[in-house]
């Protein structure tokens, strides 16, 4: 693979480093920790420099670039005009040390922010400091964990979380030292309150649960779930990263919750992927807000209408109890920001964007499993439906089992062969209860065609030979990758580097 550090300068340099300002400084560095030899910097001219960042960029595939059906990710389209706002030099050009008198426009972003996220979660406080969902997870469940400690209820060490979970819910309790009770779902996918009843007890510090689940299907027994967990004093956890399908519908405080995060970089269009920025505030019931991370933004009254104009002096605050900081500075300012703009441009309608979302996963699944019978003559074995519901929210699962009985092509060569198609995969493998998963949300932002053509091309690569299939990708820049290989010898320096 090519790399900036092919070039040379043997076409110019497009840019030279000044001299440092500051050689005193330089010298006082002691000599045994000095560079002896130059740094072999790439040098290239401004052509060579756009030129290779613009074929980077293209190998890459991104939801900009085509259908990103990446189920439990909601890789929804990123609006613009969220970053000509987060551009603004009244938020792009200042510090988060700067004093609070002069960023009150920040500040006030982010109380609204929060403000919103309360009354759409049914929360009582609200932090914007998590910068992951799996962070704010975490940052929640150490909430809980030093609110049975003040209570004395420091025995409370088992945190329940159903099969269907996402990994991070039982890796976030276990990072605060709890151990985890898995209890199996029903045969419907759903939660099963027999399991949950025999699963809680004195020692039940809290449960953790997506709701719609990771299958894609609503809770109807939330509500008892919560009163089983509550009654035997633990603390209800939602993980609030399918927002997508509930947003003004209905929230967690209403279903009994007592803490939930949320995902701004899936609900509210954060660009995400590779691994960031993302932004995983938590809300929580006043019982928890004093252990919250500090600081919040809290405000006052003041008579002579604030920096804003609208009556108020925006300033830091720490909970009384709280629990430290989980992340340098303030969060990510910018995505809290993205994700403020985009929640004001719904406005009111934001529902709309839910019901999209649950039509569009909805209609793409019925294209799928229903295809017309010319179609379904070719396929030689069609998948099972992973929700045995009859409506599902803003993603279903499918399980290719029965195409690998049949031909062997498993879902992970589905998932490869949709690349050669123009398609990002959907998720593999997730949740495991399903076999041979693949699980598909396509968002709000998708339209008909783009979901009509995805049906047609998943089902034209379920009737294709299998051969084709279980070598794809075949039109790709790198074809099929050793993963566990990857993930086992990290190469985290450039080869040239010492
Ligand atoms: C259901 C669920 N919970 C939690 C997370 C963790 O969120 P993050 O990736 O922001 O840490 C994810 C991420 O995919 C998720 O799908």
């Amino acid at each position: 693979m090519s790399d900036i550090f092919q070039f040379n300068g043997a076409a110019g340099s497009g840019w030279s480093q000044p001299e440092p300002i500051l050689m005193d400084a330089v010298e006082t560095v002691p000599e045994s920790l000095r560079r002896t030899n130059l740094p072999e910097w790439p040098r290239a001219s401004e052509p060579e420099l756009v030129r290779h960042y613009t074929w980077l960029s293209q190998r890459n595939f991104g939801i900009d670039t085509g259908f990103y059906p990446l189920g439990s990710c909601t890789m929804k389209h990123n609006p613009r005009i969220n970053e000509r706002i987060v551009q603004l030099p009244g938020i792009d050009r200042i510090h988060p040390l700067q004093p609070e008198h002069q960023i009150q426009g920040l500040l006030a972003i982010f109380y609204e922010m929060q403000n919103m996220l309360e009354i759409c979660s049914g929360m009582d406080q609200v932090t914007l400091q998590p910068v992951a969902g799996a962070q704010g997870e975490f940052t929640a469940i150490r909430c809980i964990q030093e609110y049975h400690r003040s209570n004395g209820e420091n025995h409370r060490d088992k945190v329940i979380v159903p099969d269907s979970a996402h990994g991070t819910n039982p890796a976030s309790a276990a990072m605060c030292g709890y151990d985890i009770v898995e209890i199996p779902s029903g045969e419907d996918g759903r939660i099963n309150l027999d399991a949950l009843r025999a699963a809680v007890g004195e020692d039940t510090a809290a449960m953790m649960i997506t709701n719609p689940s990771t299958l894609g299907i609503f809770e109807p027994e939330i509500a008892e779930a919560a009163e089983i967990v509550h009654t035997a004093g633990g603390q209800m956890y939602y993980d609030g990263a399918n927002f997508n399908a509930i947003l003004g519908k209905t929230d967690p405080g209403r279903m009994g919750f007592d803490a939930v995060h949320y995902n701004l970089h899936k609900t509210f269009s954060q660009p995400h992927g590779g691994g960031g920025p993302g932004s995983g505030p938590i809300g929580v019931k006043s019982h928890l807000a004093a252990y919250l991370p500090s600081p919040l933004v809290d405000r006052e009254s003041v008579e002579d209408g604030g920096a804003t104009g609208d009556g108020y002096r925006y300033f830091w605050r720490t909970p009384d109890k709280t629990i430290g900081k989980v992340q340098q500075w303030h969060g990510n300012a910018g995505a809290v920001v993205r994700a403020w703009a985009f929640y004001r441009r719904y406005g009111r309608e934001l529902e709309l964007m839910s019901e999209h979302a649950v039509l569009n996963a909805n209609y793409l699944r019925h294209r799928i499993m229903n295809p017309d019978s010319s179609t379904l003559e070719r396929i030689p074995a069609m998948p099972v439906d992973g929700a045995p519901a009859e409506v599902v929210k803003h993603e279903f699962t499918l399980s290719m089992q029965p195409l690998k009985e049949t031909t062997g092509v498993t879902g992970k060569d589905i998932a490869k062969r949709l690349l050669d198609y123009g398609y990002m995969s959907p998720t593999l493998y997730f949740p495991m209860i399903v076999p041979e998963c693949l699980m598909i949300e396509p968002t709000e932002t998708e339209s008909r065609e783009v979901l009509d053509k995805f049906a047609e091309d998943f089902l034209a690569v379920l009737a294709e030979d299998a051969e084709i299939v279980t070598t794809a990708p075949h039109n790709t820049d790198v074809r099929r990758v050793d993963e566990v290989w990857a993930a086992r010898n990290l190469i985290l320096r450039h080869p040239g580097s010492e």
